[in-house]
């Protein structure tokens, strides 16, 4: 199918695929809460069905938390097989008073859906299902095999998933695997995603009296945790910007000539500053903003609390202090070893008397690094510049994607990272939203790969 084709396609489906895709949307996913325990069942329970009555086999897969949908179509065993990867779940919703219409009820205005999940990732991954859709009903087949691997945990870090991803190895068998869940620099640059960092998150957890403290009786003799905790903070890194803890670079390689080639290090001030109001002055003072975004780690702390922090003042010394701390991995960085250099670190620097736990998060995730060279990478950069009549760029995000670099092993596929997001979808804040035109290149985009991809193998 020519890209004229393609677009004649979108408008048939248009209408019907966007009332869907505003259906999908007013299910609240949010896997990381309680109270929607019900309401993420329900919204896989609605996409499983949904597929299915595409002509999809599908099958809900168990995991210790949410379930993962797998849905597939196959139309030759000896032609290739792309396994496409999304996520269902979403962000919980507060500051919920900032959102200008409910996050749960769609609403379109001026061209763009707004709701929790718009973007990320229903957004995405539904477009890539309305094209399957639409080409199914058109074309009665599809140019290749087709699996949707569409999980409920993304956004808590993939934990269910991971755990089963080496049990299901079989159904996930793919020649290519396709993560639908980045974005492009700007909306008129088409990008494909060559690499995105890897994560570790941990609790700092310190204790001293065995009670809050009256800081005129007990002060300058009890250890204050809040000062071990700003002791312990401070030391995680220099001046300079960089990561004061030993070793914690030991493995991370400077850019070769060709990485430089490769990858568009470019870095958009003028948008960073109407996207922040806030210039680019953190991390590593040496490197330009655009290799610290992503190509260098970094260690930023998310949450500090301890003590009393509500009007007026209180005289206390408190028994107990806390951060919450991420790390942004670059290849070669082992997230184990990264999270027992950390611990060491930080046991040592925490004064005598005060009780120290560091406590990480499951859910760790890999970095990731690939090239525009293959096969699969080119027959997506070959459908962008089709529908964006311009050249690709080929990027390296600074986020992770947790399930990213065990799906490319499990599934034995090459990996690619795809998508049309955009810093002012505002995704994981209020408002979140997802322009019209950006769904329907992503569908359009979609359909075009999957005829390109098909033809990689004929040649
Ligand atoms: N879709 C995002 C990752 C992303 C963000 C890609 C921005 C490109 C641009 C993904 O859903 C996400 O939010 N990842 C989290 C993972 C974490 C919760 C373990 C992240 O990077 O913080
Ligand atoms: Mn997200």
């Amino acid at each position: 199918m020519n890209e004229k084709s393609i677009l004649s396609l979108w408008e048939k489906a248009s209408k019907k695929a966007i009332e869907d895709y505003l259906h999908f949307l007013s299910y609240p996913s949010v896997s990381s809460e309680k109270k929607h325990e019900s309401d993420v069942k329900n919204c896989v329970d609605w996409l499983k069905n949904y597929m299915k009555t595409m002509g999809l086999k599908t099958e809900l897969i168990e995991t210790a938390g949410h379930p993962t949908l797998l849905a597939s179509y196959e139309v030759d065993p000896n032609k290739p097989t792309l396994l496409l990867y999304g996520h269902y779940d979403v962000q919980p919703v507060d500051p919920i008073e900032l959102w200008h219409s409910p996050p749960f009820s769609p609403t379109i205005i001026d061209g763009s859906v707004f709701a929790r999940g718009a973007q990320d990732n229903k957004g995405q991954i539904f477009y890539c299902i309305q094209a399957v859709k639409y080409l199914l009903e058109e074309e009665g087949t599809l140019p290749l095999n087709i699996k949707f691997l569409i999980e409920g945990e993304e956004e808590t870090g993939s934990l269910g998933l991971s755990k089963i991803l080496p049990s299901i190895k079989d159904s996930i068998k793919a020649d290519y695997v396709v993560v639908v869940d980045v974005g492009i620099p700007a909306k008129d640059e088409p990008a494909i995603t060559l690499g995105l960092r890897g994560i570790i998150t941990f609790d700092i957890n310190l204790k001293g009296s065995k009670n809050d403290l009256h800081s005129g009786m007990y002060g300058g003799l009890a250890y204050n945790p809040n000062h071990a905790l700003v002791k312990v903070l401070a030391s995680l890194r220099d001046e300079n910007g960089k990561i004061a803890i030993p070793n914690f670079y030991d493995e991370v390689e400077d850019l070769t000539a060709l990485e430089r080639e490769e990858y568009d290090l470019e870095f958009d001030e003028k948008s960073y500053l109407s996207q922040t109001g806030f210039p680019p002055t953190g991390g590593e003072e040496i490197f330009s903003p655009g290799e610290r975004r992503a190509t260098r780690p970094t260690l930023e702390i998310n949450g500090i609390n301890g003590g009393y922090s509500g009007d007026g003042f209180k005289t206390v010394i408190p028994k107990e202090a806390h951060a919450k701390i991420s790390c942004r991995l670059v290849p070669n960085q082992d997230p184990e070893k990264i999270g027992l250099l950390v611990k060491n670190h930080i046991q040592k620097i925490v004064p005598k008397g005060i009780e120290v736990e560091v406590d990480f998060h499951e859910g760790k995730g890999m970095p990731v690094r690939l090239t525009k060279d293959s096969p699969l990478a080119k027959a997506f950069a070959e459908s962008y510049e089709s529908i964006f009549k311009k050249k690709c760029r080929y990027i390296l995000e600074g986020a992770s994607i947790p399930i990213a670099a065990e799906l490319k092993n499990a599934s034995g596929g090459d990996l690619l990272l795809v998508g049309l997001g955009l810093p002012e979808d505002l995704i994981h804040a209020p408002n979140e939203n997802f322009s019209l035109d950006r769904f329907k290149k992503g569908f359009c985009i979609i359909a075009g790969a999957l005829f390109n991809l098909a033809s990689v193998n004929k040649q």
